[in-house]
């Protein structure tokens, strides 16, 4: 490993403050990571299928009593059903509170192991080793824990800390390249809302990261995490600022809901293409200059990362668009809250924004892509 290797990031939340450990090779030494932060105890992991069969022999490696549930791979997996089932494996094991439950995997792996950990007996240990790009640099730092239902995505969960988090940037050489990308829309988000100059190495060295160059790849998951640290330091249960993290998110969401949610359109291609929405609805909100929004699209199509002109049949209907945004968690008494744009690096919390507007630009684009 380089002397830079690993970075380490420290999310500061009291007595609940935790490192993200971020680098290449952390995984062929977990123990090393793991053992001081979680005591002599069990460790009972979560993972799906793909990632248990890619990584087996690494969780194996652990020298400590370890077990295992291994998931079939999918957001249908955050459910009611599947958390039974990672509870049941719990008590069969005999855990107690100090025990640990590691969740080993991307984002539903994550999100459904956190819930599980803050319900089985009040709260029981918890660590994250994120295996995607968008685990590392969004779902796994900051305890948002959910499960699915059908009232919505993510309705139901708790804000639930991990010890540690574990990056391991290796494992994303098996990621596939769509995913790769999706998680890529996360890392640049974090330049969008609040950081031109992490913009401005992205637009020199974006294409190094997506080609899973090691010291790139890393320096990216590290500042993702740092500025996602920093704002749930200072905001850990979204009373204000951490909603700038959902820039993008209310019109991608929409996409998403229009797309039903399969891997037809995936989360971060959706927060792709909504970032470009946000901007370019800033732009017709005379908020911000055309530039910004002209650059950032151009940032799309070199990254090879999802602009709006992808995301066309899903744009065909304005209203019902209109109607899925409204249904978005930001929003507060019947008001629609959006995270728009002053400028690349300049993004704040609008929650008074005029709906007619947002339908005429929704009618706009339904007619541009037809
Ligand atoms: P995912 O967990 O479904 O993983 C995507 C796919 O990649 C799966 O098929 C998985 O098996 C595979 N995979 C994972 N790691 C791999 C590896 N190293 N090599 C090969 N294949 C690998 O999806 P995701 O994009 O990581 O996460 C999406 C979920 O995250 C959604 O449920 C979303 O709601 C949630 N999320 C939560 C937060 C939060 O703050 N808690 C933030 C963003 C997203
Ligand atoms: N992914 C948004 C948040 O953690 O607040």
């Amino acid at each position: 490993m380089s002397d830079n290797f690993p970075i380490i990031v420290k999310v500061p939340l009291g007595s609940r403050s935790y490192d993200i450990v971020i680098g290449p090779g952390l995984l062929v030494d977990l123990g090393h990571w793991l053992d001081p932060v979680i005591g002599d105890g069990k460790v009972h992991i979560v993972t799906d299928e793909t990632v248990f069969d890619l990584y087996k022999s690494r969780l194996y490696a652990l020298e400590r009593a370890i077990s295992v549930t291994v998931l079939p791979v999918g957001e249908a997996q955050k459910s009611f059903e599947t958390l039974q089932q990672v509870l049941d494996d719990m008590f069969e094991q005999g855990l107690d509170r100090n025990d640990t439950l590691l969740a080993f995997g991307g984002g539903v792996i994550g999100d459904l192991t956190g819930f599980a950990a803050s319900v089985y007996k009040r709260g029981c240990q918890f660590v994250q080793v994120p295996t995607t790009l968008l685990a590392q640099v969004d779902s796994s730092v900051g305890g948002k824990t959910a499960i699915n239902v059908p009232a919505g995505k993510n309705l139901v969960g708790a804000f639930y800390q991990p010890k540690i988090v574990i990056a391991d940037v290796d494992v994303l050489s098996t990621l596939p390249d769509r995913e790769l990308k999706a998680g890529y829309a996360e890392v640049l988000k974090y330049g969008l809302l609040g950081d031109i100059e992490f913009f401005n190495w992205l637009e020199d060295q974006g294409e190094n990261v997506l080609a899973l160059n090691s010291e790139a790849l890393s320096q990216a998951v590290a500042t993702s995490c740092r500025t996602k640290a920093n704002i749930v330091a200072a905001d850990e249960r979204e009373r204000g600022q951490r909603a700038l993290l959902n820039l993008g998110h209310t019109f991608g969401h929409a996409l998403e809901a229009e797309a039903g949610y399969g891997s037809d359109l995936l989360h971060g291609e959706a927060v792709s293409a909504g970032m470009a929405m946000a901007f370019e609805f800033s732009v017709r909100q005379g908020l911000c200059d055309e530039n910004a929004s002209d650059q950032i699209k151009t940032h799309l199509s070199k990254t090879g990362l999802t602009s709006i002109s992808d995301v066309s049949q899903w744009l065909r209907d304005p209203d019902r668009l209109l109607k899925h945004m409204m249904q978005d968690k930001k929003n507060e008494g019947g008001a629609l809250t959006l995270i728009l744009a002053r400028a690349i690096g300049d993004a704040f919390i609008d929650k008074g924004v005029d709906q007619t507007e947002v339908k005429t630009y929704l009618a706009h684009l339904a007619k541009t892509y037809a």
